[in-house]
């Protein structure tokens, strides 16, 4: 009898630990899924509204997910479709260029926007649009 009631309570404690060992790490797993990291946005700021061709302009951008170590691919976009030309740039954390709004591929109320991409994460993001509309001096 005693025996019996001895075998009963082993029962329920091994009941008990199997309960423990199979819940514990998953509830742990539970709570690092909890804390997700935001994702990465690039932030992209040009020139908007409307620029003069022959001007100096300057594209920035900045990024708290990427590494200063990641490299940027900066392109230039005509009409929302065509890349003009695209350049390598350093630093995809945070960084700007100067560009002169060149007559080569400025032509007078065409639209453009930047795209700056992190290849490495990889993120992108684009500039506000901005229409080319004289020439200068
Ligand atoms: C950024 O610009 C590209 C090229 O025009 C376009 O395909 C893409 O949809 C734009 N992304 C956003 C978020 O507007
Ligand atoms: C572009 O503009 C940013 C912000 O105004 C400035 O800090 C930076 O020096 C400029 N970049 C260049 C290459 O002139």
């Amino acid at each position: 009898m005693a025996s019996f009631k001895f075998l009963k309570l082993l029962a329920i404690l091994a009941v008990m630990f199997a309960v423990l060992a199979i819940c514990s790490p998953a509830s742990n797993l539970n709570k690092k899924h909890d804390v997700c990291p935001p994702p990465p946005i690039m932030h992209v700021s040009g020139p908007a509204g409307r620029v003069a061709i022959k001007s100096i302009q300057n594209v920035s951008w900045w990024c708290n997910e990427c590494s200063p170590a990641d490299p940027v691919i900066i392109e230039l976009i005509k009409n929302c479709k065509d890349v003009l030309f695209k350049r390598r740039g350093r630093n995809a954390n945070s960084g700007s260029e100067d560009f002169v709004v060149d007559p080569k591929w400025a032509t007078v109320g065409d639209k453009f926007h930047f795209r700056v991409t992190d290849p490495v994460i990889p993120v992108s993001g684009n500039s506000s649009k901005f229409i080319v509309f004289k020439i200068q001096g």
